[in-house]
């Protein structure tokens, strides 16, 4: 589907179930070819389910997912044995690549708001590797879910000091202020001293600002305190965060910013690593 501003407005501006229904439709001829075709893998979701960007063969979907891995093993030293936790698993794609590379010992923790990717996650994956587990937290997303539950007050599930590695790929980009700075505050409360943590945002300073509204189809012409938003309507749409206003939110959960890596999604693509800008904080011991 066509990304210019106006198409990509009307497009949020609809119920997470009506693009459900729309993408599964516009996907189904494709879906139905592939599958009888052999065209398919079986942790992979059909184009239509792909709920989480643009759906993409099969073994596109294995690249991206691959791509993602080879970034927390260089930027963070992912290991095969480490306890990690995915926030926004959406349907799988960072936990497809790591099935091939956790060990038996390593455990996988994912999370979700939107019921469909958790489903598949679990009904596909967790069936052949136990060690991995997809929850559905039934929260508020004003592009995904219709809760009443907030993510501004939403407590992680799981025990403090337990996750070597906590990664989030382009789940912060879709949160609110109040909402990102809880998850600094349950991400420094679940992971382990020491503990690393890799988010991708879009991130902006003072110099490269003006860049921001030019970007073809990505138009944060909405200027708040500190960051912009891609739409007022549908808030979750998208969201990018001036560095300085990140830098204070990691400093007041006393996170310790480690590096951030410029993405390419500003325009200049040489010699960067991903579209969004990553994040690397740890938590002191
Ligand atoms: C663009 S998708 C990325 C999914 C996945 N990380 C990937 O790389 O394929 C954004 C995901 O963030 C999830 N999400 C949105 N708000 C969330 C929240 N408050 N907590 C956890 N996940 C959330 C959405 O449901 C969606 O699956």
């Amino acid at each position: 589907m066509k990304k210019n501003s106006s198409l990509r407005n009307f497009w949020y501006s609809m119920s997470s179930k009506q693009r459900f229904l729309i993408r599964k439709m516009y996907y189904l001829p494709i879906d139905f070819y592939d599958r009888l075709t052999g065209n398919y893998h079986k942790y992979v979701p059909p184009r239509g389910y792909i709920y989480t960007g643009s759906p993409a063969s099969y073994k596109d979907y294995i690249k991206q997912g691959e791509q993602q891995l080879g970034l927390l093993k260089s930027e963070i030293d992912l290991k095969p044995s480490d306890r990690v936790l995915d926030i926004g698993s959406g349907i799988g794609r960072t936990a497809i690549a790591l099935t091939s590379y956790l060990n038996k010992s390593a455990t996988y923790e994912g999370f979700d708001v939107v019921p469909l990717g958790v489903k598949w996650c679990n009904s596909k994956i967790k069936k052949d590797y136990p060690n991995f587990n997809f929850r559905y937290i039934s929260l508020f997303n004003d592009l995904y879910n219709k809760s009443k539950l907030k993510a501004s007050e939403f407590t992680f599930p799981y025990e403090e000091n337990s996750f070597d590695k906590i990664f989030s790929f382009s789940v912060f980009t879709h949160m609110q202020i109040d909402e990102i700075q809880n998850y600094f505050s349950e991400i420094q409360k679940v992971l382990k001293p020491n503990g690393v943590a890799f988010s991708t945002f879009f991130l902006y300073d003072d110099d490269s600002e003006s860049l921001l509204p030019s970007n073809k189809g990505f138009d944060f012409s909405n200027k708040k305190e500190g960051y912009k938003l891609m739409s007022d309507k549908v808030k979750s749409a998208n969201i990018a965060i001036h560095n300085d206003k990140l830098k204070k939110m990691l400093e007041s959960e006393n996170l310790t910013l480690v590096k951030i890596i410029d993405g390419f999604w500003k325009g200049e693509k040489d010699k960067k690593i991903e579209y969004q800008d990553i994040v690397i904080f740890k938590k002191n011991s």
